[in-house]
């Protein structure tokens, strides 16, 4: 049994089949193999996107998706293994996933990080703990990574460039008023490393670097490819000649759980806002971002609202992908 938790477990020959498969679906191709099936997603943060994706996609293959919100109308759920569970916490996850895998096919988990604590939130500890009691497979909904991004990213990328290997790929921290989880950013950098790119990370300073494991999967995918990794804070060095800049913003993890500290070197890196005179500096790049985004904050009207901008391509290719994974995934 496989699950789809990190694209670090996945070769890149498996992903393009993903890719492949997901561009068939979006072709026209059928698909029966929810049939009579469900999948649970487990979602412990908001959502527009991945919410409506996986239902319609569940649908779309002939079964049935169940939502469940843990602590509003579901149980809250405890994790730690060996607790005395006297707090909140009405059921533990070892329960919780054993009796979702009597009922469903698949399952799906968002759980984003506590933000008080990096060393415990890079363990992911939420979603590995559901693949460790479940005997269905389980799907990362986004926690500290975001694989379904980063597939439905590489599809619009292909169909947007073609061939993605040698192509510049700039990874932009851009500014928002919170400090918002790396996971996109995080695998944006490794899907785009695996992919062939040349990658570019520009933030305003070394303590808006990625964790060092996304840093270092990054490089090894680059090595093997023949490409290279450029971490930068120079803006107009970076957007020179990208064929796709993607913006994001997340807090600079020295800083985790110590945000009032992290806030006066955020408020002074506002001009990274992705506009127009930046995307000049690309000679015709691409833009996307994964959405939700904040106008005029995070980017500019101009540049959203411009032909260069194809998030909402990568935003429709979420339900593609998606599908493309939940029958990978129940392959017997
Ligand atoms: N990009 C993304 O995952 O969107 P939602 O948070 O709306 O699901």
């Amino acid at each position: 049994m496989r699950h789809f938790l990190s694209t670090l477990d996945w070769s890149r020959a498996e992903l393009q089949a993903l890719l492949d498969d997901a561009r068939a679906l979006k072709g026209g191709a059928l698909g029966n193999e929810l049939a009579g099936k469900t999948i649970g997603l487990l979602f412990f943060n908001p959502s527009l996107r991945t919410r409506t994706s996986f239902e319609i996609g569940a649908r779309q293959l002939g079964g049935a998706a169940v939502v469940l919100e843990p602590g509003k109308g579901a149980w809250p759920i405890a994790f730690e293994p060996g607790l005395v569970m006297d707090g909140d916490e009405e059921e533990h996850i070892s329960e919780v996933a054993r009796v979702l895998s009597r009922y469903c096919e698949l399952i799906g988990v968002r759980s984003f990080p506590k933000f008080v604590d990096w060393s415990a939130d890079r363990e992911d500890r939420v979603v590995n703990a559901v693949a460790k009691y479940a005997s269905v497979p389980v799907i990362n909904l986004e926690t500290i990574t975001h694989p379904c991004q980063e597939l439905a990213l590489m599809l619009a990328l292909e169909e947007h460039l073609g061939t993605t290997d040698g192509k510049k790929f700039l990874l932009t921290w851009t500014y928002h008023p919170k400090p918002l989880n790396t996971a996109v950013a995080n695998s944006a950098l490794i899907i785009a490393a695996k992919f062939g790119f040349d990658v570019t990370l520009l933030c305003p300073n070394e303590e808006y670097r990625l964790d060092e494991r996304y840093m270092s999967a990054a490089q090894a995918s680059v090595a093997e490819n023949g490409r290279t990794l450029t971490v930068t804070h120079d803006i107009d060095a970076a957007y020179r000649g990208a064929h796709i800049v993607y913006a994001k913003s997340w807090g600079a993890l020295p800083y985790f759980g110590r945000w009032a500290d992290e806030k006066p070197m955020r408020e002074r890196a506002r001009n990274f806002m992705v506009d127009e005179e930046k995307m000049a500096l690309t000679g015709g790049g691409l833009f996307s971002h994964c959405l939700p985004v904040r106008r005029n904050v995070k980017v500019t009207d101009a540049v959203l609202d411009s032909a260069a901008c194809i998030a909402i391509d990568e935003a429709a290719n979420r339900l593609h992908v998606q599908k493309a994974v939940m029958r990978a995934l129940l392959k017997p």
